[in-house]
């Protein structure tokens, strides 16, 4: 088989290598990838919007599959775009994208089939939105509709806060067009878990949990970035939460979807907050994590094609997701001054240390491949990640690997999975 990855970040990496392992694939072909994806596929310099050149790419070298990993192109219809050429992908269609791609959306979806979510309300216009912020309750969130990158959501302290943020989404439009629309909800306290799921319409089949450190800075202090690190599985998420999300969140979404004519084939990523009330959604994401993926596929027992497969065939429910009884860790290596201004362009050392070593991978995420050599191309450069039998071994050995990749201006969290210790 010929396999297409679309997409250039760790997660995408992440993917390239499971991929890799498949016994049914000959090729696989990335676009646009990055320097580390680029030693297992073939990077084709297409960019993941860009849908006319990669529907041409795909039917030219005859792709039986395209994954898609970046929400950006899943939320733009890139799978519609496919299939109407008579391609496969994996992912969902632009009408279930929505679940990522709107907020309002699926704050409206969760409040009408009753899946616990924080109270909300959504709003178009900044006057309505500050009325309410008059009579409301604080600390408050404040969330653009659209995709941000992660960064559409501010958590407002105070009134005088909040009125800021709203004029900041919705008239200053920091988050672009994401902010035509706005969601002013609950502020929840308490754990944070990331649960992905394959989908494949009806059937959801849960992968690994895991959790994610979104905050720059050490103790969750700065600002909100994509993702600094990453650990699999979580030790707050116990059988008697899974069993809730299961009845109550997982099952009830995709049914939901369904239900509403927007059938989901593809990963749907729950975000979650283990409340003293119980668990309720966070948000939803149409895609794998990044760099939730990098912990969790790498413990994935099963071929990815297969059940990639299976849920564009309609068949998940014939597949047993199978995941590694150990633990594993990843960090992130930055750029310093991430998520806001950086430089690029410094080379990477000590690549090669990774060749080799069982249980332990480099993720390439913003890196390019120059005459000098590989070097930093992004904000988040390297995701880092190692096994171990349980969450402490596999803390110990990621940060005895960050130490093996070196470049200019390096920059990372040094208490990734240290919540551990508390269990
Ligand atoms: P989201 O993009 O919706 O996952 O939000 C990004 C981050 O903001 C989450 O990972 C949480 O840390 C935080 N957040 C979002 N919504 C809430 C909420 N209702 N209460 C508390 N924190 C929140
Ligand atoms: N790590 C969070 C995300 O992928 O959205």
């Amino acid at each position: 088989m010929k396999v297409l990855i679309v997409g250039s970040g760790g997660r995408e990496h992440a993917i390239a290598a499971s991929v890799a392992k498949s016994s049914i694939v000959d090729e696989i072909y990335c676009a646009p990838g990055n320097a580390g994806i680029g030693a297992i596929a073939q990077c084709v310099p297409i960019g993941a919007m860009e849908f006319e050149k990669i529907v041409a790419f795909a039917k030219e070298k005859k792709i039986d599959l395209t994954i898609v990993g970046m929400d950006d192109p899943l939320v733009g219809g890139l799978v519609d775009e496919l299939e109407a050429a008579g391609l496969r992908a994996f992912g969902p269609r632009k009408n279930a994208a929505i679940l990522e791609g709107s907020k309002a959306f699926s704050k409206d979806l969760m409040k009408k089939y009753k899946i616990p979510t924080a109270a909300y309300e959504n709003f178009d216009n900044p006057q309505d939105a500050e009325a309410y912020l008059e009579k409301a309750q604080f600390p408050i969130v404040l969330k653009a509709d659209g995709l941000a990158l992660g960064k559409g959501v501010l958590i407002c302290k105070n009134l005088e806060e909040a009125k800021e943020g709203v004029k900041s989404i919705m008239l200053d439009k920091k988050f672009g067009e994401a902010g035509n629309q706005m969601v002013i909800e609950e502020f929840m306290t308490g754990r944070e878990v990331s649960v992905l799921s394959f989908v494949d319409g009806k059937t959801i089949k849960t992968m690994t949990s895991a959790q994610d450190h979104k905050r720059a800075m050490d103790g969750d202090q700065g600002l909100n970035t994509g993702g600094m690190g990453t650990f699999s599985p979580s030790p707050f998420y116990t059988k008697e939460v899974d069993e809730f999300c299961q009845k109550y969140i997982y099952q009830p979404t995709v049914d939901a979807m369904a239900a509403e004519g927007r059938e989901f084939k593809g990963i749907i990523f729950f975000g979650l907050m283990l409340t003293e009330k119980g668990p309720k959604v966070l948000e939803y994401n149409a895609r794998f994590g990044d760099p939730e993926a990098q912990v969790v596929l790498p413990r994935m027992k099963n071929d990815i094609v297969e059940v990639a497969q299976a849920c564009i065939d309609g068949k998940l429910d014939e597949i047993e997701l199978q995941f590694e009884d150990n633990a594993a860790v990843c960090v992130v290596l930055a750029s310093k001054g991430y998520p806001v201004k950086y430089e690029k362009g410094y080379v990477i050392h000590g690549l090669e240390e990774f060749e080799g070593k069982e249980g332990y991978y480099c993720f390439h995420a913003g890196t390019k491949k120059t005459e000098e050599g590989i070097v930093t191309n992004g904000g988040r450069v390297l995701g880092i990640t190692a096994k171990g039998k349980d969450l402490r071994e596999a803390r110990a050995n990621a940060y005895k690997a960050v130490e093996w990749a070196t470049f200019e201006n390096k920059y990372m969290r040094s208490d990734i999975g240290k919540a551990i210790e508390e269990v």
